[in-house]
Formats: C-alpha cells, structure tokens, sequence
C-alpha cells in the first residue's frame, strides 16, 4: 500500500513514534512517504496514498498544535481512511491527555483505532502498543501481510 505518515514533532517524542511505524510499515514492505510537518514544507500530496497516518503533539490543553493543522488545511478533501497517532503528558490532565489525537480523529470522523503514548517511547509496553496499532491499522485496512 502506498501510505502518508505525517507527523508534528516540538521535541523528538513523536517523531520517535513514527519512525517505529515507519520500520513497521516498511517491515511489511508497505510504500511510506514520511515527513515532519513545517511551515516551509513543500507536501507531496499531488498523488493519492490507501492510508494516511497522521501523527502529533498536544498542547494548550488539549488542542492540535498550529503546524499539524495548516497541513491538514492543505489536504484537499479529507482521505477516507485516517489513522491518528500522538505523545502528550497526563500531567495536563486526564481530560487532556493527546488530546490532539482526539481532536484530529473527531475531525476526520476515524473509525480507525488510535494510539496516544506518553513523552517519549522507551517502555516495552510503548513499543508493544505501536506494534498493535501498526496491525490493527494494516488488518482494518486490508494490508497486513
Ligand atoms: C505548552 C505545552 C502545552 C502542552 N499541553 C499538553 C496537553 O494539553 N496535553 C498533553 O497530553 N500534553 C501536553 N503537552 C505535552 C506534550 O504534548 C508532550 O510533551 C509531547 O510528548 C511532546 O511531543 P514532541 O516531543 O513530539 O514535541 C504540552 C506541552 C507544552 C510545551
């Protein structure tokens, strides 16, 4: 499958996240055009993908932070098939906790599964939860190997 993995990344949490799904997905010999998101960034969306997955931070209680959301403005329509994914803190509140993940996954009406880790993975159990969503994601989408 020809897959997009954007991600939106302050400090290197959630670009750690998406480079395990990227080695995931290129394990399973998938198509993954991956990039971080930036104002300056000139987006390859002239060609269409099977799957999107989209990555970001949390911040302002709850909310997408502002560079994930001008990209998401430049998807033309909203793809169909949408995986979200994020890191955020739990000491922003239960309540907000990935939040964006939320946010994004309301806005794209996902029936995807989503994943949301906390700062930085490095626990078994992280890597474990990446792995399972990778798989979810691929089974729900018809290409897992
Ligand atoms: C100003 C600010 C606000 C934040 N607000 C939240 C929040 O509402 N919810 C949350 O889960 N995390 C929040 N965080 C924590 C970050 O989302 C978290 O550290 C994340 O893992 C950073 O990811 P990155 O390293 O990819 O930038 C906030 C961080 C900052 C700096």
């Amino acid at each position: 499958m020809k897959i997009l993995l954007a991600y939106d990344s302050l400090s290197g949490n959630t670009k750690a996240v998406a480079e395990e799904i990227e080695r995931l997905l290129q394990e399973q010999d998938h198509e993954v055009t991956t990039f971080r998101v930036s104002p300056s960034a000139n987006y390859p969306l002239d060609k269409a993908y099977d799957l999107y997955m989209l990555g970001a931070w949390t911040v302002d209680y709850g909310r997408t932070p502002t560079d994930m959301k001008d990209f998401i403005a430049e998807l033309e329509m909203k793809p169909k098939h949408v995986a979200l994914f994020g890191t955020g803190e739990t000491q922003w509140g239960i309540e907000n906790f990935c939040g964006a993940v939320d946010r994004m996954s309301q806005y794209f009406k996902s029936d995807y599964p989503t994943l949301k880790i906390e700062q930085m993975p490095h626990r078994k159990e992280d890597y474990e939860a990446i792995y399972q969503f990778v798989q979810q994601v691929l089974e729900k989408r018809g290409g897992v190997k």
